[in-house]
Formats: C-alpha cells, sequence, structure tokens
C-alpha cells in the first residue's frame, strides 16, 4: 500500500520534448502571458472591497506583503521549471519531487484554484459590465445581478460571460501569444490611464486613518479583518503567475525563459499594483470603494467620466482575457490528470468534429457558470487563494525535497541561500492562509477531503504513471 501511495517517476526535461508542441514562445511572451493571467479582478475590483473593509488606505501594505509571499513561490516555481521542466503546474512538479499521492491532492487543488478563479473572475468582469450598462442608460434589475446572499436572484452576467467563452473554447478559438499581447497591452492602457489622471488628483486628507483596522482581528461574526486579512484576499491579484509554468512545452528555451518570464511578470504586476491601490486610496475615500468596478468609480468621483468609461471598457477586455486563460488552463491540468489516469479517460476524449476537448470545456463551463451566479465575489476569491496557497507551500517543500533527493539535477535557476528562500516562502504562504476565515477553512477541507476520497476509490487503481515508475 505504501509503496503504491509514494510511487514517484523520475521526470526530466527530456520526457517532453517530443510532446509535438511548437516551441515559439519567448521571454517576453511568456512575461506577458503572465501579465495576462495576472492583472483582472484582483486589482480592478477586490482592491476597493478590501480597502473599505479590512486593510483601509493600507491596503498598499497588503498588495507588499501579498507580493513578498509570492515572490518566494515563484522564484520556487522558477528553480522547478527550469530543473524538472516537464509538462509545468505544480502538479507535474509535484510527480517528480513527492510522488503521486502529494500531486494528486496539488492537481485537485489546483482545480479549485483555476475553476472558482474563472467564476471570481466573472463576478468582477459583471461588475465593470453592468456599470457600463447602466453608463448607456440600459441598466440591468438589480435582481440579476447579485448572488443570493448579496439580495438579488442571480448574477446573469457573469454566468453569461462564462458560458460565451465555454462556446468560444469548444469552436477551437486559439489564444495566440499574438493576441494575448495586444490585450494585454490595452490594460496596461487603462492602467496609464487611470494613474496619469489619478497622479494629479490625489486628496492625501483620504490616507488618514491610514490603517483604520489595524493589522489583523477576528471579528465576532468569525470574519477577519485588518492589513494582513486584507493581504490574505488581494493575493487574489497575483493568482495567475503560475500560469507561465503551464506553456512551458511551447517556451523556446524553457529552462532559462520560463524563470525570466515567471519572476519578471510577477515583479511587474506588484510595482503596478502599489502604485494603482496607493492612487486608488488617495483620489476616494477608501469607505467608498465597496462597489462593484471601484476603478471607475473613484474616476466618476473625482469627476472624470469619459476616462471612468474608457477604462471600464478596458477592464472588460482586460478580464475576459484573464477568464481565458484560466479556462484554458483549467481544461490543460484536467487533461494532465485523465492522460495520467488520476481521472476518468472521459474527460480526455477529444471531439472529433471541432478538434476540442468538449466534454470537459462543457462540464467545467455549466460548473463555473453556476457558481459565478450564485456566490459572490468575495467568497469566491477567498476559497480560491486558501487552494493557491496551499499549492505554492508544497511548491516550496519541493525544492527543498529535490535538493536533498535529487541533489545532482541540473538546476540552471538555483534559489539562492538554499533553503532559506523556499523556507520563507513556505511560512508567508501558511500565514496568509491563517488569516484567512473559517469557512473559507472549512470549505477548503470538505473539498480535500472529497479529493482523498477520489484518489483511493479511483486515482489510485487506475493510475498509468505508476506503470513508468522505475
Ligand atoms: N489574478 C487574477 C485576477 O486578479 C486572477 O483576476
Amino acid at each position: 500500500m505504501t509503496m503504491q501511495i509514494f510511487r514517484t517517476k523520475n521526470i526530466t526535461p527530456d520526457d517532453f520534448i517530443h510532446s509535438g508542441l511548437k516551441r515559439c514562445l519567448s521571454a517576453w511572451d511568456l512575461t506577458f502571458l503572465g501579465i495576462g493571467a495576472i492583472i483582472g479582478t484582483g486589482i480592478f475590483v477586490l482592491t476597493g472591497i478590501a480597502a473599505a473593509t479590512q486593510s483601509g488606505p493600507a491596503v498598499v501594505l497588503s498588495f507588499i506583503v501579498a507580493g513578498f509571499a509570492c515572490t518566494f513561490a515563484a522564484l520556487a516555481y522558477a528553480e522547478l521549471a527550469s530543473a524538472v521542466g516537464g509538462c509545468g503546474s505544480a502538479y507535474g512538479y509535484s510527480y517528480a519531487a513527492f510522488g503521486e499521492l502529494l500531486a494528486w491532492i496539488i492537481g485537485w487543488d489546483l482545480l479549485l484554484e483555476y475553476g472558482i478563479s474563472v467564476a471570481a473572475v466573472a463576478n468582477g468582469w459583471s461588475g465593470y459590465f453592468n456599470n457600463a450598462l447602466t453608463a448607456i442608460g440600459i441598466p440591468l434589475p438589480v435582481a440579476l445581478t447579485k448572488a443570493p446572499t448579496l439580495g438579488g436572484i442571480i448574477n446573469l452576467p457573469a454566468s453569461v460571460i462564462i458560458l460565451l467563452l465555454m462556446g468560444l473554447l469548444i469552436i477551437g478559438v486559439k489564444q495566440s501569444a499574438r493576441t494575448n499581447n495586444a490585450m494585454v497591452f490595452v490594460k496596461l492602457i487603462t492602467i496609464t490611464i487611470f494613474v496619469g489622471i489619478a497622479i494629479f488628483n490625489v486628496n492625501p486628507a483620504n490616507w488618514h486613518p491610514f490603517m483604520p483596522y489595524g493589522w489583523f482581528q477576528t471579528l465576532p461574526d468569525g470574519k477577519t479583518t485588518g492589513v494582513l486579512a486584507g493581504a490574505s484576499m488581494v493575493f487574489f491579484a497575483y493568482v495567475g503567475f503560475d500560469a507561465v509554468s503551464t506553456a512551458t512545452e511551447e517556451a523556446a528555451n524553457p529552462q532559462r525563459d520560463v524563470p525570466i518570464g515567471l519572476v519578471s511578470s510577477l515583479a511587474i504586476c506588484t510595482v503596478i499594483y502599489i502604485v494603482v491601490s496607493g492612487l486608488l486610496t488617495g483620489v476616494a475615500h477608501y469607505t467608498d470603494l465597496n462597489v462593484s468596478s471601484p476603478v471607475a468609480h473613484a474616476l466618476q468621483l473625482i469627476g472624470f467620466n469619459w476616462a471612468s468609461a474608457l477604462v471600464s471598457t478596458g477592464v472588460i477586455a482586460g478580464l475576459t482575457t484573464v477568464m481565458l486563460v484560466l479556462y484554458y488552463a483549467l481544461t490543460r491540468i484536467i487533461f494532465a490528470m485523465s492522460r495520467d489516469g488520476l481521472l476518468s479517460p472521459f474527460f480526455a476524449e477529444v471531439n472529433a468534429k471541432t478538434q476540442t476537448p468538449v466534454r470537459v470545456i462543457v462540464l467545467c463551463g455549466v460548473i463555473m457558470a453556476t457558481i459565478a451566479g450564485l456566490v459572490p465575489l468575495g467568497e469566491l476569491a477567498e476559497l480560491v487563494n486558501i487552494g493557491t496557497l496551499a499549492a505554492f507551500v508544497l511548491v516550496c517543500l519541493g525544492v527543498i525535497v529535490l535538493r536533498i533527493t535529487k541533489p545532482g539535477l541540473k538546476r540552471p535557476f538555483r534559489n539562492p541561500l538554499s533553503p532559506l528562500f523556499p523556507l520563507l516562502g513556505m511560512l508567508s504562504c501558511g500565514a496568509l492562509m491563517g488569516f484567512l476565515p473559517g469557512i473559507t477553512w472549512l470549505r477548503f477541507i470538505i473539498w480535500l477531503v472529497i479529493g482523498l476520497i477520489v484518489y483511493f476509490a479511483y486515482s489510485m487503481h487506475h493510475s498509468k504513471l505508476a506503470d513508468a515508475a522505475p
């Protein structure tokens, strides 16, 4: 039994040379891919919610704290990407480092991360979309724009956009690097417009009190507040940089370029987040920011209605690509797990006509559209964060384990001062998990228990990699 559970496979970059995918992405493309997947609801929506309910103007500190945790995780990803390569994603790395059971747990965790992220970003998209409809005089009834717990019936636009993306993915729309670069450009222009206007309209009085909720406190209803709780929430803004690792097979020089793409996309986004969150709370009082489209709202408050409309349009386009990349990544991870026999081959079947995995696209689309329509953004984001943080802790641990078990492995990128950085990564990501509310922990544990039941009831007996183990 023990042997079976901890079976491992000696994965090396050579295992993946003949994947058949074209190796065409440069370090620059990968950096843009990262920025494409990273900048989205986190900065355009959650900054407002976190400022209003958890951090106050100190939301900028929340971004710095979360950015540190992500930096250590990114360095761990970079080392594993350069040493293990492979099909990318934490799932592939953990198979090499820990064996099947932990790889399964991480893979199961990634399903939560990517699946719920799409639903959460759809909520952010819906906020800006409704804002745009209202601006042109055709607002939707409130009951159709909010989840039941927020007083509505369903968040219809959030569900519909996912179903539309489902259609796109089925007919085989290709997310080419060029299209992605163009969309990233739109996003960066949108941010530049905001920064260019906000910087001349800051009212320093809005930054007082700077830290109204302190560093951390648990409220009587179990909710958490303060800068560190805010960091656990805005961590969502960084989710997606790990998607760069899923492009390993298409990178021209993966062992050099994937680490560069991971670290530089994260660094660029961290700087952008610090600047935007600082300015947002400078132009509007934090108590005014608990709305579904805070960046556009802040521009309206200072009288720039034209810029607000422009920014809304840019955000709507930008969030669409985040959803598309994350949805695509989700189907890809399910594919990898089905190919390895850990999930049913039913999910890996490609439709002969469309040449896309229609079954898995439809299944994921319907589930995500339902969740997006019925659960509010904040709760979804916290669930994504706990799953992602858990994966990051294990990736950091993977670096330490592989240094011990495979010291001779070629590592073009190495964490300095080993094992200090991966240890700091485990500590900081673990701490951010600790600042999340109890209900999020409960949901996460339920998800993991379901995962373990599936593993022991099905996956363990159908694993194809077990046969490949040495
Ligand atoms: N980081 C992505 C976002 O903020 C998921 O939308």
